[in-house]
């Protein structure tokens, strides 16, 4: 059995723990024989090998009796940049419990679960329908949509450098006044709305007008504002940071591609410059 989960990329600048897209990076599990213990076969750094790793802690979470397997990880999603690793891992953990356990989980109810163990589902939610997902986590009840993303390039810079999700939650304020709030609802209003009707024009100026949290985090990306500067400067319809960061992503007319991507590139920062596609399905089992 294979399980694929792509990356994530969320936020879009005022969907702030709202909204995702699911983009062309994956994590992909083999499950090979069964086994006296859990073995989890990866070669990334500093992740555990047993049942402490994410993927088991959660399926034993999910279901608690089942039998152990050696497993086999492999992910090109880096770790602690802003595009969904442990989202795709949690899934990943559901999913594999859903199998081993024949639990006959919905992805609706996966997403419930996922969203409870992340605590917010604009990860999650991309990561097991693929495309954009909408969606709200209150009272504990997760609603979602899933939508087509329009045609645009992604251009994703990865900075070499992580950024916890907490480090970058700390910076948040803790309270926020009802007109700004107001005011900042009506951006990602607006944002959601034109992305969905592909005015990307009007989509990009919402999406960089964000009130909720790229304010506050651009002095942990020192990239951020001169790539954001570049990324204009050649037509692009708007730059935000993924997720908690420290990856910041382009949204472009595709005719504009490949000279915003050799553009980062000659820019020499400490990171990596990667076209992205959107992934169309999500979680796969094959
Ligand atoms: N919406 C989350 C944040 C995504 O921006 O903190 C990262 O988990």
């Amino acid at each position: 059995m294979k399980i694929t989960v792509p990356a994530t990329s969320a936020n879009l600048g005022p969907g702030f723990d709202s909204v995702g897209i699911a983009v062309s990076k994956y994590l992909t599990i083999e499950v090979l024989e069964p086994s006296e213990k859990w073995e989890v076969l990866h070669d990334l750094d500093g992740v555990p090998n047993d049942e402490n790793n994410l993927l088991i802690a959660t399926a034993l979470s999910v279901c608690s009796e089942l039998r152990p397997h050696r497993v086999k990880m492999v992910s090109d999603v880096p770790l602690a940049r802003g595009l969904g690793s442990s989202s795709s891992v949690i899934v990943a953990g559901i999913a594999l419990a859903n199998e081993l356990g024949q639990l006959h989980l919905s992805k609706e109810e996966m997403l419930a679960i996922a969203t409870k163990e992340e605590g917010h589902p604009d990860n999650v939610a991309p990561a097991i329908f693929g495309q954009l997902v909408v969606s709200s986590y209150v009272d504990g009840k997760v609603s979602h949509v899933v939508a087509k993303f329009p045609e645009t390039a992604l251009i994703a810079f990865i900075p070499n450098y992580e950024l916890k999700t907490s480090d970058s939650r700390r910076v948040l304020p803790s309270e926020f006044a009802y007109k700004e709030a107001v005011s900042a609802s009506s951006i990602a209003n607006v944002a959601l709305a034109a992305l969905l009707t592909g005015d990307l024009v009007t989509a990009g100026k919402a999406i960089e007008a964000d009130l909720f949290h790229e304010r506050f985090r651009q002095q942990l990306v020192k990239e951020f504002a001169p790539i954001k500067a570049a990324a204009h400067e050649l037509g692009a319809y708007a730059t935000y940071l993924s997720g908690a960061g420290p990856t910041i992503m382009v949204l472009a007319p595709k005719d504009k591609e490949t000279a915003i991507f050799e553009c980062l590139i000659a820019l020499q920062l400490d990171g990596e410059v990667v076209s992205l596609n959107i992934d169309p399905q999500g979680l796969v089992i094959e």
